[in-house]
C-alpha cells in the first residue's frame, strides 16, 4: 500500500507515521507514505495557490492549476484519487476496508474556504469525515489514513480487526481487565468462568445490546437469526435500554 497526500501542510502528517502502531508498520515496510506540497507546483509569480471567488464572497478559493499539476506527477493507472470534502460520502468502516485493499491512494486536502469546483472532475471518490466543517482536509485525511492503514495486512493482528466495532455491523462488546472489583464495580461473572462458549454468547449479546442502546440506526442494515432477533425484541420491549 502506498499513500500520497497532496497538501499545503506536509508537517501535519509527521506524527501520524512516527507514532505507535503506524510508526512500527511504516518501519517494517508495510506501507509507504509521502506528502506532496502542491504550493511547489504553482505557476503564479507570487507563489499563490488560491484566489478570490468569482461572484464575490468571503475567503479564498484554491486554484485548479497547482493541485492538478501536482496530481499529474503522482497519479498512475493503479491510483485511487480521493478528495476530502464535507460534500463527500460519509466515511465508514466499510469504506476503510475497501480502501485498505487498494495499491495506491492519493488524498487531496483542501484548505481555507474551499477549492475550485472543477477539481472534483479529476477525482475517483469524494469523502467526508462527518457533518461538520474542518479548517482543511488534513485532519480528515489523517483519520482516514489511520483507519485504512490499521487494516493493511500485518499492521495489527487480524483477530483484533475482526472484532472491531462495525466489522459485523454491530458495536463492540464491553472489555474488562484486572482488578476484578474496582470502586465496588464487579467484572461480569461469566468472563471469570473460563467457559468459552458462554463467554462468546455473552459477548455477542452485549454487542447487540450496545448497538440497540447506542446506535439503533445500525440495526436496519442487519439481518438477525431467530435467536438474535428475539433478543433484540426483548431489549426493545424493556425500558432499561
Ligand atoms: N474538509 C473540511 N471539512 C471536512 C470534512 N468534514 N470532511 C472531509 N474534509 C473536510
Amino acid at each position: 500500500m502506498k499513500i500520497t497526500v497532496l497538501t499545503l501542510f506536509p508537517e501535519y502528517f509527521i506524527p501520524l507515521i512516527q507514532t505507535s502502531i503506524l510508526a512500527r508498520a511504516h518501519q517494517a515496510g508495510l506501507f509507504t507514505f509521502e506528502t506532496v506540497d502542491f504550493r511547489n507546483f504553482t505557476k503564479d509569480k507570487h507563489g499563490h495557490v488560491d484566489d478570490t471567488p468569482y461572484g464575490g464572497g468571503a475567503g479564498m478559493v484554491l486554484k485548479c492549476q497547482p493541485i492538478l499539476d501536482a496530481l499529474k506527477t503522482v497519479r498512475t493507472k493503479d491510483s485511487t484519487v480521493i478528495l476530502l470534502t464535507p460534500q463527500g460520502h460519509p466515511f465508514q468502516q466499510r469504506m476503510a476496508r475497501e480502501l485498505s485493499l487498494k495499491s495506491h491512494l492519493i488524498f487531496i486536502c483542501g484548505h481555507y474556504e474551499g477549492f475550485d469546483e472543477r477539481i472534483r472532475d479529476y477525482v475517483d471518490l469524494q469523502i467526508s469525515l462527518g457533518d461538520y466543517v474542518l479548517t482543511g482536509g488534513e485532519p480528515a485525511c489523517a483519520v482516514i489514513c489511520d483507519a485504512v492503514l490499521r487494516l493493511v495486512d500485518g499492521v495489527i493482528k487480524k483477530d483484533s480487526s475482526d472484532e472491531d466495532s462495525f466489522s459485523h455491523g454491530l458495536l463492540e462488546y464491553p472489555q474488562y481487565t484486572r482488578p476484578e472489583i474496582y470502586d465496588g464495580k464487579r467484572v461480569p461473572e461469566v468472563l471469570l468462568s473460563g467457559h468459552h462458549a458462554n463467554i462468546e454468547k455473552w459477548r455477542h449479546q452485549m454487542s447487540i445490546k450496545n448497538t440497540v442502546k447506542h446506535r439503533p440506526d445500525l440495526l436496519k442494515e442487519l439481518e438477525f437469526n431467530e435467536e438474535d432477533q428475539n433478543y433484540v425484541n426483548s431489549l426493545l420491549k424493556k425500558d432499561e435500554i
